[in-house]
């Protein structure tokens, strides 16, 4: 999943820009662009993905995070993005697998933010600092879940391509909202 990704990976992370430095505005448009994905997103994930996957789901919906981000630093929750025809579960476990890897960023992000804005989990960077220092075993943790349900090839397959399709919707949304470049270093 990784090989398969990582070209898309390393895409997204050049257009966010966040590791060189950042200003407000260029800070709110991300966590706007993640708010406006989630919003469609989770409703379409509490639907779509096996049901042993709910508990783990249910429990780490994290659009809360950024509406409590949002609302410390006086911004509002964009419109939904729009999300292809329905999933099939095995697509929806490799759209997971984008999200939950995401968190791993969140932590670089969370700190950056902290350094060149000030903010704090508390005030803006709730979202982003997520599960804070337990990151790392929780993907690990999920790591060994995904490999244990993604047991044949076409499983695998359509996780590759569920996680591909999410990327490509990041992407593309992520593109509109910061390709003003000079807005970037606001
Ligand atoms: C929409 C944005 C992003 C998405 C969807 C995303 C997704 C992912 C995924 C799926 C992984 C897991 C790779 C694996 O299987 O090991 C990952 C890892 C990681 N990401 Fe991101 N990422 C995003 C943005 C960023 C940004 C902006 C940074 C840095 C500022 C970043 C830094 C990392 C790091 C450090 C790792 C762990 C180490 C590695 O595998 O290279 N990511 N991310």
């Amino acid at each position: 999943m990784r090989e398969a990704t990582a070209s898309r990976h390393a895409a997204i992370d050049t257009l966010l820009a966040l590791r060189r430095p950042f200003g407000a505005a260029h800070y709110a448009r991300v966590l706007q662009g993640f708010g406006a994905f989630l919003v469609a997103w989770e409703p379409r994930m509490a639907q779509v993905l096996p049901a042993q996957w709910q508990p783990w789901f249910a429990a780490s919906t994290r659009l809360h995070l950024v509406q409590q981000d949002l609302t410390a630093l006086g911004l509002c929750l964009p419109p939904a993005v729009k999300l292809a025809t329905p999933v099939t579960p095995d697509a929806a476990l490799g759209s997971l697998y984008v999200m939950e890897g995401s968190a791993l960023g969140g932590q670089f992000i969370a700190a950056a933010a902290r350094r060149q804005l000030g903010l704090a989990p508390t005030h803006g960077t709730a979202y982003f600092h997520g599960c804070g220092s337990a990151t790392m075993a929780r993907w690990r943790e999920f790591l060994v879940r995904l490999e244990q349900d993604l047991t044949s090839p076409e499983a695998r397959t359509q996780a590759v391509q569920g996680a591909l399709a999410t990327f490509d919707v990041l992407t593309d949304l992520f593109r509109g909202l910061l390709d003003d470049r000079e807005l970037a270093a606001a």
